[in-house]
């Protein structure tokens, strides 16, 4: 266990009051068991106060009563232990310091309470409260909640990963989430479920500025380029507010409430520049922000366990309450073990980027330049081949741009072709060829790591694929027809909705789909445009229009005729997609929304599949590491549900944006 430091002694002998020392080191440092302060005593979270009247010209981004404002979310699940998160908004503080209870029951009525303690939220932390909640059941269902000031926090609900075999884990997966850009009917859909174990987040969780071509809301409708909910972030203070913005979409709030989250940043959460597409009353020489402003923001913000310091990929545990403070907020990469089924990895293919001016160590490669950085790399491919050789069927690795090769012309039709996010991975060609290298069994242990699942974010699009490196790409492999997807995206217009193919895959190694070392699964973004958008702009038509959307088709099919690797493709609708995973087959679904419509249905616009096993002898042959169309191997275009079905928190009040 980690030594108790003078500071956080000193705060939690002051949140016990007069107790004796003795007391506040088993009260708090010791089994985060329940302390009692006196009654009447500020420090007691039962006892009212704190500066709560919502007075006219107070305009901080909030949806809930004060001072839970901004919900409660939970992340980073493990097999005993959980993050759990909230936030003290006061109109002003009313102290330097806010002590705060927090509950942890099996029932969502609290009628059993298993875990509970104190901490105190400050300043320095941006009010926040993050809690490593241990000692608790692997594959449980949780509800938690938090008191300060004589008033308690909406429940949330929350869930242990599993440690022994299970008989399914189903993941949602979004990107991009720009609150400007869509009504985020996407996130109501995934609160609105009952049986998922985790969100993933690939990236973009927060943006630093509007886009230009997609100002779908604006905070009180106030869609003015000098308003501080509306431009860039100059400084922490700024950074911090933002997130509060997002959290103030009722949607967002509801998804973290209901479920734990497992998020990765990218370049628009930890951008430190200025850099308003809008124009605004400031230049670019406006912006103060540092690089650990926006990792600590997003330390501060996000339901996240951070890392030790020496890059091993280790988690920072904490098991006497105390707030987890990053000891290098820096580090991100990270593994969540989900049992026999799945381990779930987490990657930082952006703090790497020249941009950010730190240093990247490529000494693993032989020729190239790193992203990931040596560390990185080691980690994450040993972690993955130690969890094949441990037995773990699947390995799916949470990484922010697609990695597959999705190469296409500058020019289609006379359009400018989308790049956005296509470039990243094929920078570092060399590093993604060494990794998929390793999987394929060039390792020292000369083994092959199957069944890998990548889920990426970043272009707006999505992407359905075999992750193939350029190289095998020349492969001998007659890839099945593009076809039109037959379904219909989330508007009318919008149909058939991308392409996919026909056909299925290849056992012999020598080809290209033979040559795959797994999947990947991208399921667009939560509102940033895509094909949609560029294609509108280049040909000043509206993005609904059924010009984009035909152009976007011209693009799609350069992209997967280009591509043998690229198994669908559609870049036109947005929203979020599922993974369903048992000890047979990944099935990937992509969900779509009409981002202009608030509480727009959800749609299911393709189902993908990839086999646990190969099997040649069944009718339709199956292969491992290679992605096909559900239909193709006869399976019914049906939603997955979940085998379990957990009771939702309750809701006590109503979201309220303001
Ligand atoms: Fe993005």
């Amino acid at each position: 266990m980690p030594p108790i430091d003078r500071r956080d002694f000193l705060k939690a002998a002051a949140a016990l009051g007069t107790a004796p020392l003795s007391q506040a080191l088993s009260g708090c440092a010791g089994g985060q068991s329940p302390a009692t302060p006196q009654d009447g005593d500020p420090d007691d979270p039962a006892t009212p106060g704190g500066n709560l009247s919502e007075a006219p010209g107070f305009d901080f981004p909030l949806v809930l009563d004060l001072p839970f404002a901004h919900g409660v979310a939970s992340g980073d699940p493990l097999r005993d232990r959980v993050i759990i998160w909230t936030r003290i908004t006061e109109t002003t503080p009313s102290s330097d310091r806010v002590t705060v209870r927090w509950e942890v029951s099996t029932t969502p009525d609290f009628a059993s309470i298993v875990r509970s303690g104190l901490q105190q939220a400050i300043a320095d932390r941006d009010w926040t409260v993050k809690v490593d909640v241990t000692g608790l059941q692997p594959a449980t269902t949780y509800y938690y909640r938090f008191q300060a000031f004589g008033r308690r926090s909406i429940v949330g609900r929350t869930r242990t990963a599993p440690d022994a075999a299970v008989d399914s884990i189903r993941l949602a997966v979004l990107a991009c989430s720009s609150y400007w850009s869509s009504h985020w009917s996407g996130l109501a859909h995934i609160a609105d479920r009952d049986d998922l174990d985790l969100v993933l987040h690939c990236g973009d969780y927060i943006y630093d500025f509007v886009d230009e071509d997609e100002t779908v809301r604006a905070r009180r409708d106030r869609a003015d380029t000098a308003d501080i909910d509306y431009r860039d972030w100059l400084d922490l203070a700024e950074l911090r507010r933002r997130y509060a913005l997002w959290r103030s979409d009722p949607s967002l709030m509801r998804a973290h409430q209901q479920h734990p989250w497992f998020i990765v940043w990218d370049n628009h959460d930890i951008d430190e520049g200025y850099g308003n597409e809008l124009p605004t009353p400031f230049d670019d020489q406006s912006g103060n922000t540092t690089l650990l402003d926006t990792t600590r923001a997003f330390w501060e913000w996000t339901p996240s366990r951070p890392l030790r310091r020496h890059g091993s990929g280790e988690f920072l545990l904490i098991d006497d309450g105390r707030y987890p403070e990053p000891e290098d907020p820096r580090l991100l990469w990270r593994r969540l073990p989900y049992g026999p089924l799945l381990d779930v990895f987490g990657i930082d293919t952006q703090i790497g980027l020249p941009g950010h001016g730190l240093p990247t160590d490529s000494s693993h490669l032989a020729e190239g330049t790193s992203l990931l950085g040596r560390a990185q790399f080691e980690w994450l491919t040993q972690s993955m081949l130690a969890s094949s050789q441990a037995g773990v069927t699947w390995r799916l690795v949470n990484n922010q741009a697609w990695i597959a090769p999705a190469d296409i012309p500058d020019l289609v039709d006379g359009i400018a072709t989308p790049k956005l996010g296509l470039s990243r991975w094929s920078d570092y060609a060399h590093e993604r060829a060494a990794l998929f290298g390793f999987l394929r069994g060039d390792n020292a242990s000369a083994q092959r790591v199957r069944n890998n699942v990548i889920v990426s974010g970043d272009a707006h699009g999505n992407l359905g694929s075999d992750l193939i490196e350029d190289s095998a790409l020349l492969g001998d492999y007659l890839p099945g027809l593009p076809v039109p997807n037959p379904r219909t995206g989330s508007t009318a217009i919008n149909t058939p909705a991308g392409y996919g193919r026909l056909g299925t895959g290849s056992l012999d190694a020598l080809t290209t789909r033979g040559a795959s070392v797994g999947v990947e699964f991208a399921p667009s973004s939560m509102g940033r445009g895509g094909a949609d958008e560029l294609v509108a702009n280049a040909l000043s038509v509206a993005p609904d229009s059924a010009a984009a959307v035909l152009g976007a088709r011209a693009i799609e099919l350069a992209l997967i005729g280009g591509n043998k690797n690229v198994q669908f493709i559609e870049w036109v609708d947005h929203g979020y997609g599922i993974v369903d995973l048992n000890a047979e087959r990944a099935i990937f679904e992509y969900w779509w929304q009409d981002k202009l419509t608030p509480d727009a249905p959800d749609v299911l616009g393709r189902q993908m599949v990839s086999w646990a096993a190969a099997d040649d002898s069944s009718l339709i042959a199956r292969f491992q590491d290679q992605l096909d169309d559900g239909a193709a191997h006869g399976l019914p275009f049906a939603a997955t549900r979940g085998t379990r079905s957990a009771n939702p928190a309750p809701l006590d009040q109503p979201p309220r944006p303001r």
